[in-house]
Order: structure tokens, then C-alpha cells, then sequence
């Protein structure tokens, strides 16, 4: 039953990619083939496991949005050190640089946060479980772009 269920979502996620929504009168087929072709051929395989990135999402929006915005796109000036010196939150959507860090790394960010280290990044590890934050950053990792996704793939897989 929720395997149907994944699979139709992901149908239909994967169909509205493909409709380009920036060219919406275009009746080119044969270059939106060969540009899906050649994603596939470039992007690793993508977390498929929708109840997980939702479940992640939630968690999210309960526990993080309100410094990384509701979308992940962190505050303007995040280069920029306060009047004390710390980092405002940075975004998280992959614009910033949070998927040059393998999945161990920011496991460990989230769970200790950065309050000892001069940061301004709360520790979550007596909020959430392992599985809570594995589940934030699949809901996380489902907001990068997929030239993005690939580029941290290939950085996790170093790290293995
Ligand atoms: C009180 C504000 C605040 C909340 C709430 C918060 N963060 Fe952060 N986060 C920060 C700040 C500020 C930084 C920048 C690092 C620093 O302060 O040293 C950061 C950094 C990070 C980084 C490292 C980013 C990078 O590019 O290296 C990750 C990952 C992250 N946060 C994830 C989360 C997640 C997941 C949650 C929710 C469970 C969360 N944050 C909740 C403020 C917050």
C-alpha cells in the first residue's frame, strides 16, 4: 500500500520536473527527452522514500525554519558575523555550503550544534533521535538542486 502510494507521488513529482516550468509553450520533446536522459545519466539515485522526507519536512518546520526559513533559505547576510562575531543561520537548500559536509558530518553539527565552539547553532541531540535528524536531512537533501545532490554524493561517498 505505501509503496503504491511512493511510487505514484514520485510519478507525479517526476512528471511536473520534466514539464519545465520557466518554458511552458514548449513543444520541443525531443530536447526535453535528451535533457532527462542526460540528468539521469549524471544525477545518483535520489531518496525515493517519500513518508521519510514528509516525516523530515515536519520536523523541520517544528524545529528549524524559524532561523533557516521555511524553505531552507536561511537569512540574507548569513556571511556576514554579527555585532558579536557569530554566523547568522545560513540557508540549508543548497545555496550555501552545508553539501560540502558528508551525512556523519552534519549529523554531528545538528546533534551538538556549534554554542560551544563561538556558533549560534542550538545542539539537538536531548530534542530529537538519530532518526529525527536522519529525517530532517532527507527533507533537507530533497531541496537541493540535483547538480547539487550529485556534487554531495560524490563527497559522501569520500567519506564512507
Ligand atoms: C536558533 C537558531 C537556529 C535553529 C533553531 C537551528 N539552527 Fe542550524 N544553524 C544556526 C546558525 C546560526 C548556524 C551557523 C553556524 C554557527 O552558528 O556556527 C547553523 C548551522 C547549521 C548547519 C550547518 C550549515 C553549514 O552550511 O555548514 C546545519 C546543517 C544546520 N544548522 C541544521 C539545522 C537543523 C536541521 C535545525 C533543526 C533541527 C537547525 N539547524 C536549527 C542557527 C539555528
Amino acid at each position: 500500500m505505501s509503496a503504491i502510494y511512493n511510487i505514484v507521488v514520485i510519478g507525479i513529482i517526476g512528471s511536473l520536473g520534466l514539464t519545465g516550468c520557466d518554458n511552458p509553450g514548449s513543444t520541443n520533446n525531443q530536447s526535453q527527452a535528451s535533457q532527462s536522459a542526460s540528468t539521469k545519466a549524471t544525477v545518483p539515485p535520489r531518496n525515493e522514500d517519500m513518508q521519510q522526507i514528509l516525516r523530515g519536512g515536519r520536523l523541520y518546520q517544528q524545529n528549524c525554519a524559524v532561523c533557516h526559513g521555511r524553505l531552507a533559505q536561511g537569512t540574507s547576510n548569513w556571511r556576514q558575523r554579527d555585532e558579536e562575531g557569530k554566523f547568522p543561520p545560513p540557508p540549508l537548500d543548497g545555496s550555501a555550503h552545508t553539501w560540502h559536509h558528508p551525512t556523519a558530518q552534519l549529523i554531528e553539527i545538528i546533534e551538538n550544534g556549534t554554542l560551544d565552539r563561538g556558533g549560534n547553532m542550538p545542539a539537538w541531540k536531548d530534542v530529537l533521535s538519530k532518526r529525527d535528524i536522519k529525517d530532517v536531512l532527507a527533507w533537507i537533501k530533497a531541496q537541493w538542486p540535483d547538480e547539487i545532490y550529485a556534487r554531495w554524493y560524490r563527497i559522501d561517498q569520500r567519506a564512507q
